[in-house]
């Protein structure tokens, strides 16, 4: 079971539709798959089940939230517990793979908050134990639930921001996936989250070999790569502008860059065609759609092809 954090400090540069699309593709070709959505503001659950659904069956006790509160309040429940399949998606895959999702809940900001007064402690060891056990909970909770269940790929949504949840996502990765707009801001963000997730990192493991306690190893997260999203094309390619800026990524950054990338479409991604399904599973019969379909496949081929999936 690999797990991947889909990530980028910024907002709205397509994390969510990424993962959406990444989860759903491979789970047709065949993969089971697991998408937890970590970020409060739910757009992944919404992506696949309507609000009055979350209301009815899921907002008391069945998010992610409800991981995280259980634990705090000293009666921790399996992650295996909060494992769903969505009615749409199940109907779409017909038994091909598997798509599951763990919902998220608008209150998961104020598990970031308990969790940061949990840090801390009355001397240097005490501390270093509790950042240790803070940020090892994903982590945790997913050696557990690998136990129970034989997911091949999990993929985390992650919130445009580096709080102690999205930490513990990281802690709890074998990769990291990163999504950005083809322009400067996008990218300046990049080299501030890798140097925030390095220093991450480096804590974590100087902690782990100084209060080693059983299981704790140290972390190596890899960098999959930068994908760009939203690209607008003219005939078969990016237009000039981000072309240009596309081959400067290429040729500066130290990480990899996703040789597809995902085309812009406004229609396409502001209501998918059919509602609780990725555009990339969509029915599509015009050339703009079908070539949004091609580009979202071909990240999905170079993904599974690098972590050998
Ligand atoms: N390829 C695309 N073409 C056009 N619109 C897109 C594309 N991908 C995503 N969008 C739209 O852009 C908006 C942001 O996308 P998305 O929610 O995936 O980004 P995000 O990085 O997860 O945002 P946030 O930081 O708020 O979590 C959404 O309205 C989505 O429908
Ligand atoms: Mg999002």
């Amino acid at each position: 079971m690999k797990v991947v954090s889909v990530i980028n400090y910024k907002g709205g540069v397509g994390k969510t539709s990424l993962t959406a699309n990444l989860g759903a593709e491979l789970a047709w070709r065949g993969k089971r798959v697991l998408l937890i959505d970590l970020d409060a503001q739910a757009s992944l659950t919404f992506s696949f089940i309507k609000p009055d659904e979350w209301s009815s069956n899921f907002e008391a006790s069945g998010t992610i939230k409800a991981w995280f509160d259980a634990h705090e309040s000293g009666a921790p429940m399996p992650l295996s517990e909060l494992v769903h399949s969505p009615e749409r998606m199940k109907q779409k895959l017909r038994g091909r793979g598997e798509l599951d999702v763990i919902y998220s809940h608008l209150g998961l900001i104020n598990v970031d908050l308990e969790l940061a007064t949990k840090l801390g402690g009355a001397n240097l060891s005490q501390a270093k134990k509790n950042f240790i056990a803070i940020h090892r909970r994903l982590a945790e909770g997913l050696e557990v639930l690998a136990e129970e269940m034989d997911y091949d790929i999990v993929l985390i949504d992650c919130p445009p921001n580096f709080n102690i949840v999205t930490k513990t996502a990281i802690i709890a990765s074998d990769y990291i996936l990163v999504p950005t707009r083809p322009d400067e801001l996008s990218t300046l963000g990049i080299d501030y989250l890798m140097r925030s997730i390095r220093g991450l990192i480096k804590d974590y493991n100087e902690y782990v070999a100084v209060d080693s306690v059983d299981g704790d190893e140290p972390i190596e997260p890899a960098v999959v790569g930068i994908v760009f999203t939203m690209i607008q094309e003219y005939g078969d390619r990016p237009i000039s502008a981000q072309r240009n800026y596309i081959a400067r990524v290429q040729r500066d950054s130290e990480l990899p860059v996703f040789e597809s990338y995902i085309k812009r479409n406004d229609t396409l991604f502001a209501g998918a065609p059919e509602y609780g399904v990725p555009v990339v599973l969509t029915a599509h019969n015009n050339q703009s759609h079908q070539s949004v379909v091609d580009g979202l496949e071909a990240v999905t081929t170079e993904f599974a092809t690098t972590l050998g999936i």
